[in-house]
């Protein structure tokens, strides 16, 4: 036997880092209230996201006492680093909310500026923050503060800028830098544009330029190509993926298995879709209940639903189903009855 046969493979280095954290892969999916729920997290991470970020998490420890902000915290079973947004506008309210976070099992926690809706917790925050920078810079060193000494960092996720008039992004990621964020997330449009026209990467190049954390770019990036070239051209760490990732979690292994190993890995089979569809339906009742997980499982459903042919017909049908049994009897018969066409087509 000669050395080379006994030497192990050497493990692949991380894409980046967030502070103690090695990312695997660049591509990670991005937080998405109502969609990034524990089951979706897992789910995404099996099937290679790097990191799945929970819902936002508001600030205001008030709101917390309901089923709805303790499901957002609950983070039973998911792989590490388990990462959590917070949204907020106060400093004090904010690393308050870190500290509690962490003491729950926290590992990264993220601060949400970019969330366009005008109030996402009762008060201006999100993304129109982006207007007041010495309050940016406030709130990034009270909450960096907080996790001093835990080994958590904190990443932000913010935009491009206010509006079309005022990019701010660079400023706003060097005062992120100075006050010792540990990676940035930037959806590459402005506040005003809400997720009109197309994502600007020649900005987020221009942002990823001003610092030397690592900038994940985010925006409209819907397959493997389009990540290999968001990458090459703002010479970001990673990708972030958002509404590319509804009805499709298989998309990270696709853009991962490019990004690392330089080929997209062969389509996964129907049955093998199928199966995923199902265990994810299953999780979803299983963490949200009877009524929420009806409901919640619509809307999945909705996006699964593309995958089959005759699209509206079958949707009608899912949408009709008034009992988690029902609905996934009905799931069950479409996609198993999609699975079967390909192996007679075969
Ligand atoms: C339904 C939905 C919910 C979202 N919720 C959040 C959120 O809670 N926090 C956040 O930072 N961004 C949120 N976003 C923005 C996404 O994280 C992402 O920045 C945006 O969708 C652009 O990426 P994409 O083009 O890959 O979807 C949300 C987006 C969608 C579609």
């Amino acid at each position: 036997m000669t050395a080379c046969d006994t030497t192990e493979p050497s493990p692949r280095p991380p894409a980046f880092r967030i502070g103690r954290w090695p990312i695997s892969a660049p591509a990670v999916l991005a937080p998405m209230a109502g969609v990034t729920d524990r089951p979706f997290r897992i789910l995404a991470r099996r099937l290679g996201a790097a990191l799945a970020a929970s819902e936002m998490i508001t600030s205001d420890t008030r709101l917390w006492n309901s089923r709805k902000s303790r499901q957002r915290m609950d983070h039973e079973g998911e792989p590490e680093p388990r990462v959590v947004q917070l949204a907020g506008a106060d400093p004090a309210a904010l690393a308050e909310a870190a500290r509690r976070n962490i003491d729950l099992g926290a590992q990264i926690i993220d601060i949400n500026m970019g969330c366009p809706a005008k109030k996402v917790c009762n008060r201006l925050c999100g993304s129109a923050l982006l207007q007041d920078e010495p309050l940016v810079g406030r709130i990034l060193e009270a909450v960096v503060a907080a996790a001093q000494g835990t080994g958590v960092p904190v990443t932000l996720k913010t935009r491009t800028g206010w509006d079309r008039a005022h990019r701010n992004g660079a400023a706003v990621a060097r005062i992120a830098e100075a006050a010792g964020i540990a990676a940035l997330a930037i959806h590459g449009r402005t506040r005003a544009d809400f997720y009109e026209g197309e994502a600007e990467y020649d900005t987020l190049r221009e942002i990823r330029a001003a610092v030397s954390i690592p900038v994940i770019a985010n925006g409209d990036i819907d397959s493997a190509r389009k990540a290999r070239d968001v990458l090459d051209s703002t010479g970001a760490a990673g990708v972030m993926l958002g509404r590319a990732a509804q009805g499709a979690p298989w998309i990270f292994r696709d853009i991962n298995g490019l990004l690392v190993q330089g080929v997209v890995p062969e389509p996964l089979a129907r049955a093998a879709q199928r199966d995923i569809v199902l265990e994810h339906l299953q999780s979803i009742y299983a963490f949200h209940g009877e009524d929420s997980g009806l409901r919640i499982a619509r809307k999945h459903l909705g996006w699964y639903g593309k995958l089959l042919d005759d699209t509206s017909a079958v949707r009608a049908r899912f949408m009709a189903a008034t009992d988690t049994a029902a609905q996934f009897a009905c799931a069950d018969r479409e996609f198993g009855a999609w699975c079967v066409q390909t192996a007679d087509a075969a």
